[in-house]
């Protein structure tokens, strides 16, 4: 038999793992960022799995992320969340970082939305606004696919022209102008972190073309790319980044803030989910 590499094996474990205690099948991976656990609630029917408990998942060590996996039905849809994630600011290899994100690709899911609180480097944003990311710009200096590839999970030089999903773009367009939600639409820049961003930083990505700016999200939609898995996403801008605002910013902020668009996300995702889910033949 050929031998499968250790980091193919190791997902086949946790998806297993998580398979035994539901025999539900997501169509749908969302991943919340700081502050928007409370769009967990939404789900019914729903087991709930502390990462502990998955082979080869971290706990979380940062305030605002939980360290689980819930499974569920959000609005009717098989759903998995992924509440918390690993940074990697916090010491974690890229591979660590996007663990999760492969595991909720191998349950099956179709569409994975990564969430995320971010600072706003567009001046026309504020706290509280929500933004569809169209594209992103990867200043991590780094990439989750360095290293050998794995053909099992995708290709050598995975294509990102279009690493969000127009189709997504446009269902989240839609539902947002149903429901009177202001949506900015806007290029995410991923940092390393963690220290916020200088203000000559801040003027240098919009000079680059950045709207919104975090230490998440690039690497989860580059690894569910590479798994041919489509991408959307949306940023909870929480602050205004540095040097736009007379203050300095803290991540008791950052969660503070995210409070004020979690009522929005969740009533957006309450119509986009359904309208997500993969038709056969569509
Ligand atoms: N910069 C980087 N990451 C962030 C910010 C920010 O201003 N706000 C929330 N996450």
């Amino acid at each position: 038999m050929k031998q499968q590499p250790v980091i193919y094996q190791k997902i086949r474990d946790a998806v297993e793992a998580i398979q035994k205690k539901t025999s539900l099948v997501p169509e749908i991976g969302l991943v919340l960022g700081s502050g928007l656990g409370a769009v967990a609630q939404k789900m019914v029917d729903s087991v709930t799995i502390p990462y502990t408990d998955i082979p080869h998942f971290h706990g979380t060590s940062v305030e605002g992320h939980a360290g689980q996996m819930i499974i569920g039905r959000f609005h009717g849809v098989p759903t998995v969340i992924l509440q918390g994630r690993f940074h990697r600011y916090e010491g974690y290899e890229m591979e660590e970082v996007v663990f999760p994100t492969r595991t909720v690709c191998g349950l099956g899911i179709k569409t994975l939305i990564l969430t995320n609180a971010a600072g706003g480097i567009n001046t026309r944003y504020r706290p509280g606004d929500l933004m569809v990311i169209e594209d992103h710009l990867n200043l991590m200096g780094d990439n989750p696919l360095k290293g050998p590839n794995l053909t099992e999970l995708g290709p050598r030089f995975p294509d990102l022209s279009e690493a969000y999903s127009k189709s997504c773009i446009e269902v989240i367009d839609m539902a947002a102008a149903e429901l009177n939600i202001p949506l900015h639409h806007g290029v995410y820049v991923g940092l390393l972190g963690p220290t916020y961003e200088t203000p000559a930083e801040v003027r240098m990505l919009r000079t680059l073309g950045g709207d919104s700016v975090g230490m998440s999200t690039v690497p989860e939609s580059i690894a569910a790319n590479h798994l041919g898995v489509r991408v959307a996403g949306i940023s909870c801008i929480t602050n205004v980044a540095a040097g736009l605002s007379p203050h300095k910013l803290t991540h008791q902020e950052v969660i503070d803030n995210s409070k004020l668009s979690v009522d929005k996300l969740v009533l957006l995702l309450e119509k986009v989910i359904p309208r997500l889910v993969h038709k056969p033949g569509a």
